[in-house]
């Protein structure tokens, strides 16, 4: 060894720009950001949501000028959520032929046919009760009646032209349910990204305030997964592969990195993490304050999610962070 010597290996790799570049571990790139849009009924609408500075809510007339430019970032793909003008106890606005994402989708296929749409398969942003799910008398989410209404959404938003769609309603059975159901409808080929491992989170505050979508009563604790657990979360992400997902995710990205780690270990399917509203607020917030260096931290935490084994990052940070990746 040589520790007579002045500086050691690890040191001298990282004396220069130009070898810390070169010998970095870790590298993300815009293609494998995906960056969630939210889609508003109406026409020129363009209203920022005040939790989430940068974010605002579009209606589908303003897509285009949006995706052009997310397109010309490089940026992978796009995740859509929408918000329909008018709710009912049964979510029927998510799965009309004429319905927000619907329309959405074939105006960015339209737009930017390369750019890869996926789309949020779940009834909280279009039941009045504001559940993933129909609810039984006892206001409980009735998993049972709930599958072929995922499963009719999701072959909606494949008529239209989507590319991957992710059923985020934690339901058991989603994922073989809305499966069979787009290969009855003859649509063999679409991705599926499941939401494997979706914790019961406080940090999807401001996407609740974005997308308008708290339950009016309860909560969501009932079908997603308690943040203590890790193991439990291996065991969604198995099966999640066996009923056929070809892509799995975790969510949130920070509080899980752990969680990333562990399902890199038994996934040979490609892992994305969705690094949340919430997350997305407090750096926003605590940059806004002149509390930390914002660009710095945008660039340590899109690395962090890629360093612990994601391979897609779900990401409001996605346009602002093109620009800083150096290398
Ligand atoms: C449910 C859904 C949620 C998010 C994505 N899909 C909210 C929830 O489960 O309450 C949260 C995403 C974020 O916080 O950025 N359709």
């Amino acid at each position: 060894m040589s520790n007579d010597r002045p500086f050691h290996r690890g040191q001298r790799l990282r004396r220069s720009p130009g070898i810390r570049n070169m010998v970095r571990e870790t590298r993300i790139s815009p293609g494998t950001f995906m960056f969630p849009i939210f889609v508003s009924h109406g026409t020129n609408v363009r209203e920022p949501i005040e939790p989430m500075p940068g974010i605002s809510q579009l209606s589908v007339d303003n897509l285009k000028a949006e995706v052009d430019e997310i397109g010309s970032l490089g940026i992978g793909s796009v995740l859509l959520f929408g918000i329909p003008e008018s709710k009912d106890a049964t979510g029927t606005g998510g799965y009309a032929s004429d319905g927000i994402i619907q329309n959405a989708v074939r105006e960015i296929k339209n737009a930017q046919p390369d750019l890869i749409v996926a789309t949020d398969v779940c009834m909280c942003e279009y039941t009045d009760h504001g559940h993933c799910g129909i609810l039984l008398p006892d206001g409980e989410v009735d998993n049972d009646t709930t599958l072929p209404l995922l499963a009719e959404t999701a072959v909606s938003h494949v008529e239209a032209g989507a590319d991957i769609v992710a059923p985020s309603a934690m339901m058991d059975g989603q994922i073989s349910a809305i499966r069979s159901g787009l290969d009855s409808a003859g649509y063999t080929n679409t991705t599926l990204m499941a939401y494997s491992a979706k914790y019961s989170s406080a940090f999807y505050g401001p996407f609740r305030i974005a997308a308008d979508s708290a339950p009016q009563k309860g909560d969501r604790r009932a079908y997603q997964m308690d943040p203590a657990n890790g193991r439990e979360a291996m065991r969604e992400v198995r099966a999640d592969i066996e009923e056929g997902a070809d892509i799995v995710m975790v969510k949130p990205a920070l509080e899980y990195l752990d969680i990333i780690r562990m399902t890199r270990r038994i996934s040979e399917v490609p892992v994305a993490a969705y690094n949340v509203s919430g997350e997305y607020s407090m750096l926003k917030a605590a940059a806004q304050n002149g509390w930390i260096d914002e660009d710095r931290a945008i660039i340590e935490v899109l690395t962090s999610i890629a360093r612990a084994g994601a391979d897609i990052t779900i990401t409001y940070h996605a346009k602002e962070a093109v620009a800083l990746i150096d290398g």
